[in-house]
């Protein structure tokens, strides 16, 4: 095909792809989930000229290959083969690339342009807030449970696959989180869809921060309950939305938002479920383990644990491992347990991850200086880029966007910045809204002051030659 027509990508039939939105109501313009209605800010006007090549192709996204094109299920798989033809190379590779060691601080990634491998990049890519996965205690951990147990669970938990090392962690977990009991699932992901689709019905209503985590928006979808989204942190907007409905209600936030860094509202959300008899689930997936005196989340530094009805969150971010969790009374984890598909028609999580938790889970629980060591990384890298006018969004937390608003010039910058020695994930549309590209850094405790320091000097180097700040 012509590369340089952008139209033979849509040869079939364009539509919209499908959102869940919800009817004007009041007056309020409704939102979709993941879109930000502020303007842009910290723009640097640019010579365009001086901006690298982008192929036509950038023009069009995934969603342009969602609908359309004839009767064959087959139908889009050319279109879009041919679009990642050309958008691959020129930037979509940054995706996937393959790690050769672990997700440390410095971390050797293979680049499937080149066939090199680029060795000690400053990593700020992985989730390891806490620099669990690597220890050498959770390394041990693992390698006991591999001679005890083998390497996978071999059973649903609710068959054969639940070992006694399952039962122990939830147990732990539970006690950690502060709650009467945990159940665990084999992902965040997993978590979210059983535990919303497990209790949410047809003819509900569940109301999430517009700002929600794909994993909850699936939840929703899966649940069949009718699906609302309310301005992000915007306790007004939720109170309109809630208002007037009679039957069960839902209301989701996020305890540490994963793509902005920002926290929660939670005391005025609280006061409007309360108001409105709706209860409340928090996904404290990128805040459990490192928010609060003793790591339980947000909801433990806000000082509304107990305001709040479920508590959810992964092992994937700040232990380091994989799977999720569910925390709260008794009566709601037996119920669950009785009706969240996602655990109970998927294999357990395997016992060799699991003992590796146990042994993160202990660490972060023994070791509070961790958490003291991340919040002293957050700020010295706040200050590195504050002082540079790099643009972070509302950021308070580990997680720091570095507001783009280009995907093409994202992945371009990306690219740059691999090959300067830092690993950085370009977030692009559709999982960040439309012109809400962005880096996604993630610090870790771990992280050294000259990392920290290395790693900020590129990326602000890279920013000034695409215009991003002065
Ligand atoms: C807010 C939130 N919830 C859930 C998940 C899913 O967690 P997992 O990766 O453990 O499936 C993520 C993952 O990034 C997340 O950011």
């Amino acid at each position: 095909m012509n590369e340089a027509d952008p139209q033979d990508f849509t040869s079939h039939r364009r539509q919209p792809a499908k959102k869940i939105m919800t009817k004007p109501k009041d007056g309020v313009p409704e939102v979709e989930a993941g879109v930000r209605s502020e303007p842009a800010t910290n723009r640097i006007s640019v010579d365009p000229d001086s901006l690298p090549t982008i192929p036509a192709a950038m023009e069009y996204d995934y969603t342009n290959f969602y609908f359309g094109a004839g009767t064959d299920a087959f139908a889009l798989l050319e279109p879009f083969d041919d679009w990642w033809g050309q958008v691959h190379p020129a930037g979509y590779y940054l995706y996937e690339l393959p790690l050769r060691s672990a997700p440390s601080t410095r971390v050797d990634v293979e680049d499937t342009k080149t066939g090199e491998i680029r060795r000690g990049l400053v990593n700020f890519a992985s989730y390891n807030y806490l620099g669990l996965s690597y220890r050498p205690e959770v390394k041990e951990a693992i390698k006991e449970a591999a001679d005890i147990y083998g390497g996978g669970s071999s059973g649903s938990p609710i068959l054969s696959g639940t070992t006694h090392l399952h039962e122990q962690f939830s147990a732990e977990v539970a006690a950690f989180k502060g709650k009467e009991a945990a159940l665990i699932f084999p992902t965040g992901y997993s978590a979210n869809v059983g535990t919303i689709a497990g209790l949410m019905r047809s003819g509900d209503l569940i109301v999430a921060d517009q700002y929600a985590h794909a994993s909850i928006v699936d939840g929703m979808i899966l649940s069949k309950a009718k699906s609302r989204f309310f301005r992000h942190n915007r306790a007004d907007d939720l109170d309109r939305k809630l208002k007037g409905f009679d039957g069960k209600k839902l209301v989701i936030v996020e305890g540490v938002y994963s793509m902005d860094g920002d926290v929660t509202a939670l005391a005025d959300i609280v006061a409007v479920c309360r108001a409105r008899g709706a209860r409340i689930m928090i996904d404290e997936a990128h805040s459990a383990f490192v928010y609060g005196a003793t790591g339980k989340g947000v909801v433990e530094d806000i000082g509304l644990d107990d305001e709040v009805d479920i508590h959810l969150g992964t092992f994937s971010k700040s232990l380091g491992g994989q799977g999720g969790y569910t925390a709260g009374s008794l009566k709601l984890i037996n119920y669950l347990r009785g009706f969240s598909r996602s655990r109970f028609f998927s294999c357990a999580l395997s016992p060799v991850v699991v003992a590796g938790l146990r042994k993160a889970l202990e660490i972060a629980s023994n070791e509070p200086e961790l958490r003291t060591k991340l919040w002293k990384n957050v700020a010295y890298m706040q200050k590195l880029l504050g002082d540079a006018e790099v643009p972070i969004g509302d950021s308070t937390s580990q997680v720091i966007p570095i507001m783009v608003r280009d995907d093409a010039r994202v992945l371009a910058m990306g690219e740059e910045l691999f090959r300067e020695g830092v690993y950085i994930n370009p977030v692009i549309y559709p999982a960040v809204g439309k012109h809400k590209s962005r880096f996604r850094m993630s610090i870790s405790a771990a992280h050294t002051s000259e990392e920290l320091e290395e790693g900020a000097a590129a990326i602000v180097r890279v920013l000034q030659r695409f215009g991003i700040c002065p």
